[in-house]
């Protein structure tokens, strides 16, 4: 299958394009590299014969037109967006733009290509969204988002990502585009840009400085791996029914206090401090406003309807990932350095 691949230089973009190489799909890497993006994320398929890489911005709706008449996809994989919910409470503008404008120049790029094509009934428009579109969950662990829970976004960010996932369904409803859609719980992995909550942990913990825990740490998220994340997202692409959609967890659900803490107990073994636990660092700090207090997937239909479930447990995970970290301090130190990273941001309200 031939994959157009938007915001492939990011985090789990960049997992779906890995998998996807080494599935033997060609992939076109769609991406304006904003200062979450990057490539080196993509440097082990970079030289595939599989593998091509079109800079280029979702608001920019003749570009996608000449990348669409370029590489004739059989399917998008849109992931490109504005993705950090601190950095939409401060500049809810580029959300507007890029997740909401943008999406509609991808479906609009996308429906002209399909008709072009002879609206192919095999042709797909994936969407990549996010469970923060459903709100906020009671405290009940009986109590989880399934494909139909109300919409009740609150944040900028997931108030742009549910407008887009709305503009999708609609595009299929009226237009007949191929749909699918996914909805997926918080990520964690390897390349995680290093202004989320994992990686600031992991790596504010190498460093000696605190580590801030936002409000009392009980808010919940339901963590999910991003490269078993990258291929419950080909599985939909390849046979997903067309109009549904799917959300995908973890089955991890954990408060950020606790996985905080298991951080610290991994990096206690791996990298043991001269004196103390790395815990002693934890560091309690004003709460974002509006901060949703849990959030958790029922993975029942991705379950039954595909036959997916997630491969790692959240300690393996976790594992992994700050082994990575250990591991690849080259690709994360620079990244320091980037715009806002580092500085607390969404406080403004
Ligand atoms: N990270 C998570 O836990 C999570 C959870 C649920 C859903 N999602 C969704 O998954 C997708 C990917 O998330 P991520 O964490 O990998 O994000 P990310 O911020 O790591 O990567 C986003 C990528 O999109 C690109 N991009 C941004 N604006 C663009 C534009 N205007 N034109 C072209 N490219 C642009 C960036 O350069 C970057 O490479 C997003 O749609 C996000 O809403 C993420």
């Amino acid at each position: 299958m031939k994959l157009l691949v938007t915001g492939g230089a990011g985090f789990i973009g960049s997992a779906v394009v890995r998998l996807a190489v080494a599935r033997g799909h060609e992939v076109v890497n769609l991406d304006a590299l904003t200062y979450a993006a990057c490539l080196a994320n993509v440097a082990s398929v970079a030289e595939s014969p599989l593998y091509t890489f079109e800079q280029a911005d979702i608001r920019d709706r003749a570009a996608l037109e000449r990348i669409f008449a370029a590489h004739a996809p059989d399917a998008v994989m849109h992931l490109a967006a504005e993705s950090h919910v601190d950095r939409s409470i401060d500049g809810p503008g580029d959300f507007i733009d890029t997740n909401i404008t943008g999406t509609y120049n991808m479906l609009e790029a996308a429906r002209a290509h399909w008709q072009r094509q002879g609206r192919p009934a095999e042709f797909r428009f994936h969407h990549i969204s996010t469970d923060e579109v459903f709100g906020s969950l009671p405290a009940d662990p009986a109590v989880k988002f399934t494909e139909t829970t109300p919409y009740d976004p609150r944040s900028p960010y997931s108030a742009s990502k549910a407008a887009s996932d709305h503009l999708v369904r609609a595009w299929h409803e009226t237009y007949g585009l191929p749909v699918v859609l996914t909805n997926c719980s918080n990520n964690y992995g390897p390349y995680h840009f290093p202004e989320k909550l994992i990686p600031v942990i992991i790596l504010n913990a190498l460093a000696g400085k605190p580590l801030p825990i936002y409000g009392d740490g009980s808010n919940i998220r339901d963590w999910l791996y991003v490269e078993d994340h990258a291929d419950a997202l080909l599985l939909v692409v390849e046979k997903g029914a067309v109009g549904r959609s799917y959300n995908i967890g973890g089955e991890n659900e954990r408060t950020n206090l606790e996985l905080v803490r298991t951080l610290c107990a991994i990096l206690d073994t791996k990298r043991p401090k001269a004196a103390g636990s790395y815990a002693d660092q934890i560091t309690f700090v004003t709460d974002r406003p509006g901060h949703d207090a849990r959030y958790a997937i029922d993975p029942g239909r991705i379950r039954t309807e595909l036959g997916w479930r997630p491969s790692v447990t959240v300690e393996e995970g976790l594992e992994r990932t700050v082994q990575w970290y250990l591991d690849h301090e080259t690709w994360w130190r620079p990244l320091l350095d980037r715009q806002g990273v580092g500085q607390r941001l969404g406080v403004k309200a």
